[in-house]
């Protein structure tokens, strides 16, 4: 096979970039190692920053979105038993939206696999070579076969287990990583929300979020140690738990209902640089991950293909390789604003196994500044609702 752009990996970052590729009339295949039913039902993010929903739109894939997206003007902050709201539209002049990253891949494969290009599902990238010459080749596996996709360029979409970057060689990158000593048992359940906007709660015995996914069905998270296994958590557990976790001295109530889906999901920060070698482009996960307080993981992929496309089109159109060649510097600064915001939040909010007062009493603080003061809670509302794209 040939193509100009080999895409690999099927996930929010490879889809995205191959419908704007297309809608620009550059060809490209995307090769996915998982199965369609699997991709378009493995839960993750919910949260989407403007600039994600405008992206969105303009490659026409926003009618489910706006149809049954929820817009939010705001999350709430809920620490020692009271709830403050924060204005994002007061504060940032922005709002957000609740979408499930599932709902944007089934909309994103249904418009390739009607419009186009290709996408092959089942088919596994073992290797990518000659990214620093000027063929490239993805060997891949599929329907039983060993083949190989020819590109101009190859943009590594594949994930943080993904083969991508490693085919830069480790003399040439750089990698910074922080591990957190928590997860997160994320639970999706079928019960009306018991909030109308998203609540980051600081309980004394860890962190909670309540979020959502549509007027009937709640998505609730709870901070646990390293290496819990959900055997380990019946759903009365985890609803007593968060409803300790969300408890207030009002007369607000945790909702309760059957649970329909139960995983653990550790925390890291983890940045890869270059994010490009030769024409090798790495983007999303591949490149970077970040804790999931502040949502900014599946928004990152998002704004990483927002300055990759236009990139890869100038290339096709032009011949010129000039933003192409400042893409992985201009989506760092980008990425490391989007780590420093996501590790502060994590901080604050997550209790620190084997903390001691002082800490306690340091999160504290920063929480009391943020609801006191109108540019701390600004400089949170900015952050959250999403830098623009050139930061
Ligand atoms: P991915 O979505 O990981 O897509 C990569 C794709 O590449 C996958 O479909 C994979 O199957 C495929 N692939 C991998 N290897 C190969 C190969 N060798 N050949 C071909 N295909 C390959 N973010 C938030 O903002 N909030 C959250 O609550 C949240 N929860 C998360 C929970 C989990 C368990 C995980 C893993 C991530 C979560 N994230 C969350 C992060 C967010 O989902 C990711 O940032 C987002 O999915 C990144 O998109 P991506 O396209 O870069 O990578
Ligand atoms: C969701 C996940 C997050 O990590 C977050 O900060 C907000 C919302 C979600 O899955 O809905």
């Amino acid at each position: 096979m040939r193509t100009t752009v080999g895409i690999v990996g099927g996930g929010p970052a490879g889809l995205l970039l191959a419908r704007m590729l297309h809608l620009a009339g550059v060809d490209c295949v995307v090769l996915e190692s998982r199965d369609r039913a699997y991709v378009e039902h493995r839960q993750r993010a919910g949260m989407l920053e403007q600039g994600t929903v405008d992206a969105l739109r303009a490659c026409g894939a926003g009618a489910r979105l706006d149809a049954e997206g929820l817009e939010h003007h705001g999350i709430e902050l809920r620490f020692e038993r009271e709830r403050h709201h924060i204005d994002f539209p007061a504060l940032a002049g922005r709002t957000v939206t609740i979408y499930a990253q599932t709902e944007i891949v089934k909309d994103l494969v249904a418009l390739q696999l009607a419009e186009g290009p290709p996408l092959l599902f089942e088919a596994e990238a073992v290797a990518i070579e000659g990214a620093d010459g000027g063929a490239p080749v993805v060997r891949f596996r599929h329907e039983g076969r060993e083949r190989t996709l020819r590109c101009d360029w190859v943009a590594g979409c594949d994930g943080f287990h993904g083969i991508s970057r490693a085919a830069v060689p480790a003399a040439l990158g750089r990698a910074y990583e922080h591990e957190f000593p928590y997860s997160w048992l994320g639970i999706l359940a079928d019960v009306a929300p018991s909030c109308e906007e998203l609540i980051y709660a600081r309980g004394e015995n860890g962190f909670a979020l309540h979020s959502m996914r549509s007027p009937s069905v709640s998505r609730l998270y709870l901070q646990v140690p390293n290496g819990t296994d959900v055997a380990d958590w019946p759903d009365e557990r985890i609803w007593d738990e968060l409803a300790a976790r969300f408890a207030t001295d009002d007369d607000w109530v945790l909702e309760r209902g059957p649970v329909t889906a139960k995983s653990v999901t550790p925390m890291r920060s983890y940045v890869h640089e270059p994010m490009r070698y030769g024409r090798l482009l790495l983007a999303g996960d591949a490149a970077h991950i970040v804790p999931p307080t502040g949502a900014k993981g599946l928004n990152l992929a998002v704004s990483d293909i927002r300055l990759l496309a236009p990139a890869l089109i100038e290339v096709h159109r032009t011949g010129s390789t000039a933003l192409l060649d400042t893409y992985s510097e201009r989506s760092q600064e980008r990425v490391w604003q989007a780590t420093r915001f996501s590790y502060d939040m994590t901080k604050m909010l997550h209790a620190q196994p084997n903390g001691d007062a002082f800490d306690r009493r340091m999160q504290l603080t920063r929480l009391r500044r943020i609801v006191a003061s109108r540019s701390a809670a600004a400089e949170l509302a900015v952050h959250y609702t999403g830098l623009p794209l050139a930061v």
